[in-house]
C-alpha cells in the first residue's frame, strides 16, 4: 500500500520506517521538498522510500499519517491540499502540546475540543482516526518494547476507517484484544488531554518506555 507520512521528526521516521519494513511504500513530507531529515531518510531506507513537499506526499499516500507539530498540524494539512486528502483514512498521531511559553508544554485545545476534531471539521471530507497519540513512538510500532499487555486507543467518525487503522496496527504487532476503539472522534479530547499525565509519568520514570494497561473485571 502506498503512504503519506506527513513529519520528518522523530515519529515521522519511526512510523515510516516500520512501514517500508512491512512492504509498504512511503513518501516522507515537510514543508519543503528536498528536507534534509527527510532525503537522509529516503536515501537510507530503500528503495520504496521517497520524499516530497507535504502535498506530493498526501497525494502519494492511499492512507496519510499526520506525524507534524501539533500546533502546525493544521497548517501543515492545509500545505498537503484538501483534494489530496478526499476520501482518504488520515491518521493522526499529533498531539496539540506547546512549549512556546516554557515547560511543560500546555495544550493548545481540551476539554470541548480536540486536534483531531479541528483536522475532522476543517477537512470534512478526510476520514480522521485518532490512534497511537498516547504513547512514546518506539511503542508504537513496536508494543513488546513495553512488557506484557498494554493498550493503544481509536477514535473516529468513520467505521471502515477505524477497522483500517485497526488492522494496521495489528500488523504493528498490536494484538487485536489491546485495541481499543473509543467511539467517535470526540474521543481525541481524552486521548490529547492525557498527554499532561504522560509527561510527568515520563519525567518520574525517565524513560518513554511505558503504556497504559487496562485491568477490569471478568466480564
Ligand atoms: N515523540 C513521540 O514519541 C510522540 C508520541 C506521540 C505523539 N507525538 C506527536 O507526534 C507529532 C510529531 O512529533 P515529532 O517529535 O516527530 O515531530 P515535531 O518536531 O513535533 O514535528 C515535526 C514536523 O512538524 C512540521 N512543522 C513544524 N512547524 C511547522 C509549521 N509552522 N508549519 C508546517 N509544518 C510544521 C515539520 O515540518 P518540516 O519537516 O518542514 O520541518 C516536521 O515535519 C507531534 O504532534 C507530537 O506531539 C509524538
Amino acid at each position: 500500500m502506498r503512504f503519506g507520512v506527513l513529519g520528518t521528526g522523530m515519529v515521522g521516521h519511526t512510523i515510516a520506517t516500520k512501514l517500508i519494513s512491512l512492504g509498504h511504500e512511503v513518501t516522507m513530507g515537510s514543508r519543503r521538498a528536498g528536507n534534509d531529515k527527510a532525503a537522509a531518510w529516503a536515501a537510507q531506507a530503500g528503495e520504496s522510500a521517497h520524499e516530497g513537499s507535504f502535498a506530493g506526499a498526501a497525494s502519494f499516500g492511499e492512507v496519510v499519517v499526520n506525524a507534524t507539530a501539533g500546533t502546525a498540524s493544521l497548517d501543515a494539512l492545509a500545505a498537503a491540499e484538501e483534494k489530496n486528502l478526499t476520501g482518504k483514512v488520515l491518521i493522526d498521531v499529533a498531539n496539540p502540546l506547546d512549549s512556546s511559553t516554557g515547560m511543560p508544554p500546555r495544550l493548545t485545545v481540551a476539554n470541548t475540543d480536540s486536534l483531531g476534531e479541528r483536522i475532522q471539521r476543517q477537512f470534512p471530507d478526510a476520514r480522521v482516526v485518532k490512534a497511537l497519540n498516547t504513547m512514546n513512538c518506539e511503542v508504537m510500532v513496536d508494543p513488546s518494547r513495553v512488557p506484557g499487555s498494554h493498550s493503544v486507543f481509536l477514535c473516529g467518525n468513520d467505521q471502515s476507517a477505524k477497522a483500517d487503522v485497526r488492522a494496521l496496527l495489528e500488523t504493528f504487532g498490536w494484538p487485536a484484544g489491546s485495541i481499543l476503539d473509543l467511539g467517535d472522534l470526540s474521543a481525541a479530547r481524552g486521548m490529547e488531554m492525557y498527554l499532561p499525565l504522560w509527561l510527568r509519568i515520563f519525567g518520574a520514570l525517565g524513560t518513554g518506555r511505558f503504556n497504559i494497561a487496562l485491568v477490569r473485571d471478568a466480564q
